[in-house]
C-alpha cells in the first residue's frame, strides 16, 4: 500500500489577472492505456508526452511487474517492451494502483483472459470504490475473483486460461468498465460484442485500432456496440499523448473567472467525447477560441485562446455527462461566478469518483457562501456572488482540491483546501504552473 502522505493544505487569494501559457501535462486516460497496450504488445512501443503524475506512474510500476520493461528516456518520453497478452507473468506482489480506479479496473480487464492470479490494492479512497461493475462482467469470461464486502479492494483476481468471448450490454456509463470488457477480449478466441447506451470516451477503441486490432464500433439506436476479436495479436506503435483537456479545464476556468485574464492552453485533445465542458462554458458566453485545430496521435487537438468572460448559468442536460464527466468540480466553481442559476443533471457517477464528488462539491459550496441545493443525480447553483473565506475538505480527491483553489483567485476572501498532496495524482505541476500564470497561492499550516 502507498505511505499515506503528509496533508498539505493550501490556500488561494484573489489574484491580478492571470496571463500566459498554460502548458498542461499529459492525457491521463491516454496515458494509462499506451502503457497497458504496450504491455500487452510483443516489441517496443514509443510513447511521448506520457503524464508523469503518481496514477499513471502506478500503472508503469504495475506492468513491470507483469514482466513488462518500461524505460524513461527523457520528460515524457517512455518505451514498453511487452511480451503480450498471454505472455503476463504471475505478479509477484500485490499491484498497488495509489488513487487510481481507470489504472485498476483497466488491468483487471487486461488480466482476467490469462492463466494468472493477482491482488488489486490501492489508497483509502480507491479501497472505497465500487469494484463489482468491472469484475462481475470478467466472470462472464472465465475469471473468478474474492473482494472485501461484496466488492471492494483488496480484490484477488484469478485470471482464466480458458477464457470465452462474451456478448454483453454495460449497464453504467463508464469507459472504465466498457475498456476493461474490451481488453479482456483481446485473448478470448472469437468476437466479443460490448454494447453501451451512453458514448462514454473512446480511447481504448482508437488506440487498439491503432494497436492492429481487429475492433469495429456499430451505432445504434441507443449507443453504440464494439466488436473485438479474440486473440489479437498486437503491433507495437508509436503514442503521442495529448494535453489532458480535464487539467486544462483547472486554468481555463480560472481565466474565465478572474478579471483581466488572458491565457493560451496550446495542443489540447479535443475528442468530442472529452470536450463537454467547452461546450457547457461557451453556451455560458465564455470568450474561449479554439485555433489550429489538427490531428496529432489519431486524436483532434487544438490550442485553446480564453479571455475572462461575464458567464450566464445554463442547464447541462443529462446525456452530456460522460463527455465531462470529471468536469463537474471546475463546472462548479464556473457556475458560481455566473449570473443566475446552473443546473447540472445526471450526475449520479459522480457518488462513486475519487470521492463522492457530488457531495464534496456541495459542502465546498456551501462552505465558501455559495447557495447550492444536490439531489441524489443532480445540483443547482445560484451563482453570482462567491464570498469565499472557506475551508475545503478534498476527501483525497484531487480535482476538488484543484476547483476550490481556482475558487480563491476571484473570490472575495481567500479559500484553503484542506489538503493538496493528491494533486501529484494527476497534475503535479498544477500550483508552479498557476503562479506562472499569476495565481496568488497561500501556504497554510495544517
Ligand atoms: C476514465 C473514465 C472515467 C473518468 C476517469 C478516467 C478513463 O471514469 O472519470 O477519470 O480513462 O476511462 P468512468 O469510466 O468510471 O466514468
Amino acid at each position: 500500500m502507498n505511505t499515506p502522505s503528509i496533508t498539505q493544505p493550501l490556500g488561494t487569494r484573489r489574484s491580478g489577472p492571470l496571463r500566459g501559457t498554460a502548458k498542461v501535462p499529459g492525457d491521463k486516460s491516454i496515458s494509462h492505456r499506451a502503457l497497458i497496450l504496450g504491455a500487452l504488445t510483443v516489441g517496443e512501443t514509443r510513447i511521448s508526452g506520457l503524464l508523469e503524475a503518481e496514477d499513471v506512474l502506478n500503472t508503469a510500476k504495475v506492468m513491470r511487474q507483469f514482466g513488462a520493461t518500461i524505460t524513461r528516456e527523457d520528460a515524457g518520453l517512455w518505451r514498453v517492451w511487452g511480451t503480450g497478452g498471454g505472455g503476463w507473468g504471475e505478479p509477484a506482489g500485490a499491484l498497488d494502483f495509489g488513487n487510481s480506479g481507470t489504472g485498476s479496473r483497466l488491468v483487471m480487464g487486461a488480466m482476467a483472459t490469462a492463466p494468472i492470479t493477482a491482488i488489486f490494492t490501492g489508497d483509502a479512497s480507491l479501497r472505497a470504490r465500487p469494484m463489482k461493475r468491472v469484475l462481475e462482467p470478467l466472470e462472464k469470461f472465465g475469471a473468478t475473483w474474492e473482494a472485501q464486502d461484496g466488492g471492494l479492494m483488496p480484490v484477488t483476481l484469478h485470471g482464466t486460461d480458458r477464457p470465452i468471448c462474451i456478448d454483453y450490454e454495460v449497464k453504467v456509463a463508464s469507459a472504465q468498465v466498457k475498456s476493461a470488457l474490451l481488453l479482456a477480449a483481446l485473448n478470448a478466441p472469437g468476437r466479443t460484442r460490448i454494447v453501451q447506451a451512453s458514448l462514454t470516451r473512446d480511447h481504448t477503441e482508437k488506440m487498439l485500432k491503432a494497436f492492429g486490432a481487429e475492433i469495429s464500433v456499430e451505432p445504434l439506436k441507443r449507443g453504440e456496440a464494439i466488436h473485438v476479436t479474440g486473440e489479437a495479436e498486437l503491433r507495437p506503435c508509436a503514442v503521442d499523448v495529448p494535453r489532458d483537456p480535464s487539467s486544462a479545464a483547472f486554468p481555463l476556468v480560472a481565466a474565465l473567472i478572474t478579471p483581466g485574464s488572458e491565457i493560451s492552453i496550446p495542443d489540447v485533445l479535443l475528442n468530442t467525447r472529452r470536450t463537454g465542458l467547452l461546450d457547457t462554458l461557451h453556451e455560458m458566453g465564455a470568450d474561449i477560441a479554439i485555433q489550429n485545430i489538427r490531428e496529432s496521435g489519431g486524436e483532434k487537438i487544438g490550442n485553446l485562446l480564453v479571455k475572462h468572460s461575464s458567464l450566464n448559468g445554463v442547464e447541462v442536460p443529462p446525456e452530456r455527462a460522460p463527455a465531462m464527466i470529471d468536469e463537474y468540480p471546475i463546472l462548479a466553481i464556473a457556475a458560481s461566478f455566473a449570473e443566475g442559476r446552473t443546473t447540472m443533471l445526471g450526475l449520479e457517477e459522480l457518488r462513486v469518483k475519487e470521492s463522492d464528488r457530488l457531495s464534496a462539491i456541495v459542502s465546498g459550496l456551501r462552505a465558501n457562501g455559495v447557495r447550492v441545493t444536490e439531489s441524489a443525480d443532480s445540483m443547482t447553483i445560484e451563482g453570482g456572488r462567491v464570498p469565499g473565506g472557506g475551508r475545503v475538505i478534498t476527501h483525497m480527491d484531487h480535482r476538488i482540491a484543484m476547483s476550490f483553489l481556482v475558487m480563491g483567485l476571484a473570490s472575495h476572501e481567500s479559500v484553503t483546501v484542506d489538503d493538496t498532496s493528491m494533486i501529484s495524482t494527476s497534475f503535479p505541476e498544477f500550483e508552479n504552473l498557476m503562479q506562472s500564470l499569476g495565481a496568488d497561492f497561500q501556504r497554510v499550516n495544517a
